[in-house]
């Protein structure tokens, strides 16, 4: 089969692998219509996240057609499905919890190691996000393996285009998880850190959980006017004191919550940003955390931080002492995608979440290496690529 495959920094290729094959009684191979590339893909595009090997294929946003399932799969062949990023057991002690994110079955025991040394524990499985995740293969590719198939996949409605599910795999939940972390009250005032997929999702969740007022940060102009046609105001850091406006925007008290939808490759020429991407070039500090330490400053005293852009290693320079000074509480983690698709998949079918507003372009999986290209470096274009296997290439 052809996969979108990682070979080193800014390197990835489409290539003829092995189809994937059922290893597991609960597996099941999905071959994929759509599949989408991520902000976290581009961690992996820059070489910043350890535990890659050359040939990895990557993806972990997909979906696609049931075409062959093991004895214990509760999936049948021909459904459709889209497959949670999260690979989880559903019967340890976290999934009991719904903390399927931290589902301690995923991740095969000869990889446990890798993590734990900067992590204190192994993380989960995860698909096509490197060996300290297990080394799955993704879903950037014609077909997947699908490990515990009768825990994840989303079973997908007849009559929905892929176009409206597809976000079920991870932005869309990661944004809900991103406000419910946030712990949005009627009256709050929220400030979100990134207007990629995950902050303008984070946005429309915050708003459809009934923050009073959504106030959303970058510097790429369409990227903030997508998050302005959700409703909320914007700011562009480019131009504008960031802190200075929040204040002045929150009568001088600061934004009761803050969502840092940016994660550890923060832009900016700020100069704490400027010795981060120092250190993370030269490969002493993989963080770029500016974004959050802005945030974590402009939250008001009592407020509430959540945090779902990735981070990977050490961030140092961090404001420990607003922390705890403030009296913050603080939340993140990769999303517990199993727990919030049924409520999310019902909101979209009844028209109160828009999934689609965000998606700039659809291109053949052969094309993908141009789209990964074109996501990192024109990223006010280029929003959300979705790439599509069954597509032909233009001539
Ligand atoms: N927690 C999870 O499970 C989970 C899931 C998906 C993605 N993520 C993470 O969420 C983050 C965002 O993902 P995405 O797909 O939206 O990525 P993206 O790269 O498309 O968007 C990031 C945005 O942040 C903006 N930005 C950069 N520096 C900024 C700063 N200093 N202030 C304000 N904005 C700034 C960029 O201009 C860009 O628009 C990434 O770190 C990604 O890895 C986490
Ligand atoms: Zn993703
Ligand atoms: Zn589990």
């Amino acid at each position: 089969m052809r996969a979108l495959t990682w070979h080193g920094k800014h390197d990835v290729r489409v290539d003829t692998v092995d189809d994937p094959e059922i290893i597991n009684p609960r597996d099941a191979i999905i071959k994929v219509t759509s599949t989408a590339i991520c902000g976290s893909d581009l961690h992996l595009y820059d070489g910043v996240i350890p535990g890659m090997k050359s040939g990895d294929i990557l993806g972990h946003e997909f979906m696609g057609e049931v075409v062959e399932t093991g004895p214990k799969s509760s999936l049948t062949k021909g459904q459709r499905v889209v497959v949670p990023f999260t690979i989880s057991c559903g019967a340890c002690f976290f999934c009991e919890q719904h903390q399927y994110s931290a589902c301690s079955n995923s991740n095969p025991v000869e990889k446990q190691d890798l993590a734990a040394p900067v992590y204190g524990h192994a993380m989960a499985g995860l698909f096509g996000y490197s060996h300290m995740t297990g080394g799955y293969s993704g879903g950037q590719a014609e077909y997947v393996r699908v490990p515990f198939s009768d825990i994840g996949p989303v079973v997908i409605p007849d009559g929905m285009d892929d176009e409206d599910v597809l976000f079920l795999s991870d932005i869309l939940p990661t944004g809900w998880m991103a406000a419910l972390n946030a712990e949005i009250q009627p009256d709050d005032t929220v400030a979100v850190w990134g207007c990629g997929p995950v902050g303008l999702f984070a946005v429309q969740s915050a708003l459809h959980m009934g923050a009073a007022r959504v106030i959303a940060i970058d510097h790429w102009p369409h990227r903030l006017e997508l998050a302005r046609g959700l409703g909320a105001d914007v700011i562009n850091f480019r131009e504008t004191d960031v802190r200075e406006a929040l204040m002045e925007m929150s009568g001088g008290l600061g934004v009761d919550a803050v969502i840092d939808a940016v994660g550890m490759e923060a832009h900016g020429f700020a100069i704490d940003n400027m010795l981060d991407t120092v250190k993370q070039k030269v490969g002493i500090g993989a963080d770029r955390a500016s974004a959050l330490r802005q945030a974590l400053l402009a939250v008001r005293r009592g407020g509430r931080v959540s945090i779902p852009g990735v981070y990977g290693g050490l961030a140092d320079k961090f404001p420990l002492g607003a922390l705890m000074e403030k009296g913050l509480s603080l939340r993140t983690g990769q999303t517990h995608v199993q727990a919030y698709t049924a409520e999310l998949l019902e909101l979209i079918q009844q028209g109160k979440l828009d999934t689609t507003f965000l998606i700039s372009h659809r291109l053949p999986l052969e094309d993908a290496p141009r789209g990964y290209q074109c996501f990192h470096d024109n990223q006010d274009e280029w929003t959300k690529v979705i790439l599509k296997p069954g597509m032909k290439m233009a001539a």
